[in-house]
């Protein structure tokens, strides 16, 4: 990343939201505005220790004095969400990305079906704050396990927009959890549904939308990092040929393209390197993509002319890199 993309912000504010849920509010260092954004935005932040994490804004998009993020501490993590949890403190300056969006709301949609899933709240949250200032129809869901496990849970309950968000615990009586099912039975041309929140979750909703008929393209969800990238049982070798110079490099079946490339002294750019954030993205030339990224589109993972190399491999014996 050039270090005119970079910007220099300060933890001016770091709030416990919920059991074991923080939000930084960051602001820019030197006190200018910092770089307009739109809902469904997300940052890269570059962490104390050298990790790179990608986090969600959840803040008013309006906002140009802050950025606020929202982060649950993993205990799975490879050490992320530790390092903002416990390095990461009131004033401290951080180096951070622009803004970049990824999962942005549909220009002109009727209406809007949002929801959220544990910490997957926080580009909905922001999502349902510029829905409501554009005076744009819509419904949003926000599970957790319990109370004390949800974000933003005073925010919500006081915004202009509450009557239109309903909360819904694991933990609680059966009657106020979300009944997926039931929720996405009757699609709508032009009512377009926004998922984030765990792996499991999104997938529930997606297949049940689906199923239920939903256009693809009323279809937008949202993976978060977190699933560390394994071999599955059959993957092989292969090789991949960097297109510039003819050479040709062995992938072995427990490493990673990327890995395989910097073995070999060929650097791709990385910072998720789970096949989320779309920074390593290639273009392939020839051979045959196995796509394991939950980043490409299933049209552009059909196109097979681009792959995520942190995560993706092949399924033929060759790959040739536009490198
Ligand atoms: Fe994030 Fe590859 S590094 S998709």
């Amino acid at each position: 990343m050039s270090g005119a993309d970079m910007l220099s912000v300060r933890v001016s504010k770091k709030t416990v939201e919920a059991q074991g849920i923080q939000s930084f509010e960051l602001v820019d260092a030197q006190g200018a505005a910092l770089p307009a954004f739109t809902a469904g935005s997300h940052i890269d932040v570059f962490l104390p220790g050298g990790l790179i994490r990608q986090y969600s804004l959840c803040n008013d998009p309006k906002e140009t004095q802050r950025y606020v993020l929202g982060v649950l501490r993993d205990p799975a993590s490879r050490g992320g969400s530790q390092a903002m949890h416990d390095a990461v403190n009131e004033g401290d300056v951080l180096q951070i990305s622009r803004p970049k969006n990824h999962f942005a709301l549909a220009p002109g949609a009727k209406s809007s079906l949002l929801l959220a899933g544990g910490i997957g709240i926080t580009p909905i949250l922001c999502m349902a704050e510029q829905l409501a200032q554009q005076h744009a129809p819509f419904e949003m869901h926000y599970c957790t396990r319990e109370r004390e496990r949800t974000a933003f849970f005073e925010r919500i309950s006081g915004a202009a927009f509450a009557a239109q968000v309903q909360f819904h615990f694991d933990a609680g009586a059966p009657e106020q959890k979300l009944d997926i099912p039931a929720l996405l039975a009757n699609p709508e041309a032009g009512r377009h549904l926004y998922v984030c929140g765990p792996k499991g979750f999104i997938n529930a909703v997606l297949d049940q939308a689906k199923a239920a008929g939903w256009p693809a393209d009323q279809l937008h969800c949202e993976f978060f990092a977190g699933e560390e990238v394994k071999a599955l049982a059959g993957d092989g070798s292969f090789e991949v040929k960097l297109a510039s110079s003819g050479k040709v490099i062995t992938v072995a079946a427990d490493t990673t393209v990327v890995k395989a490339l910097a073995d070999a002294g060929v650097e791709v750019l990385t910072s998720c390197e789970q096949g989320v954030c779309g920074t390593c993205l290639t273009r392939v030339l020839e051979g045959e993509i196995d796509h394991r990224d939950q980043y490409l589109t299933p049209e552009e993972q059909a196109a097979n002319d681009q792959f995520l190399p942190c995560c993706s491999r092949a399924t033929s014996p060759l790959l040739v890199l536009d490198l």
